[in-house]
């Protein structure tokens, strides 16, 4: 698809027909691995939660009541960074901005993420609401890790809504 087809294409979908299958799964995830990142560090780390038993536990305890039906008969990925690595140098950080440069490079990986899911033919939910300590209780994530998104990804069952963007002006100082 060309690119700006593809962008427009993308949008966030909030209700699933199936799961996203475990090969393409896996080409969406090596292609989001070619976003950028800082000194190419690759912070970002993905759990892709493809078993019924672990998806419905997440759903149900990891996610707001107004997020579980949207994740319903979807895959589920989890985002996280690695702690004091994009943004640092010898361990101490580079600038102000510290830690959130590791979710800086998250945003891209994600970004990226999103855009290969819908090339492939599938949609995707961002999901900043969410429970991360329940979360990391489940998947059992490092506390070396910040969790940031959930991620629902699969076939869509439901059409999206059209959010419309702000004007340029609003957004963009041309200097
Ligand atoms: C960081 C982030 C967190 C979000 N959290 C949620 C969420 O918890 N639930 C939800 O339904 N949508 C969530 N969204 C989706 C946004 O509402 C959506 O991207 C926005 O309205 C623009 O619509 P579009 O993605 O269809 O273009 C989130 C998006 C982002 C980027």
């Amino acid at each position: 698809m060309d690119f700006k087809d593809l962008i427009q294409a993308r949008r966030s979908v909030r209700g699933y027909a199936e799961p996203v299958s475990h090969e393409a799964l896996e080409n969406i995830l090596k292609n989001a691995q070619q976003a950028p990142s800082w000194a190419n560090q690759q912070a970002s780390r993905c759990y892709a939660v493809e078993s019924p038993e672990k998806l419905e536990e997440l759903r149900k305890k990891g996610l707001p009541d107004f997020n579980q039906p949207r994740v319903e008969n979807a895959s589920v990925i989890v985002t996280t960074y690695v702690k004091d690595m994009a943004g640092f140098h010898q361990g101490v950080p580079a600038n102000e901005i510290g830690n959130g440069w590791g979710a800086y490079d998250l945003g891209l990986h994600d970004a990226y993420l999103i855009l290969a899911a819908r090339d492939a033919g599938y949609d995707t939910l961002i999901m900043g609401m969410r429970d991360a300590a329940v979360i990391r209780e489940i998947l059992d994530i490092p506390d070396t890790e910040d969790i940031m998104s959930v991620i629902a990804i699969g076939k869509r069952g439901q059409e999206p809504v059209n959010n419309p963007r702000k004007e340029l002006s609003e957004v963009v100082k041309f200097i």
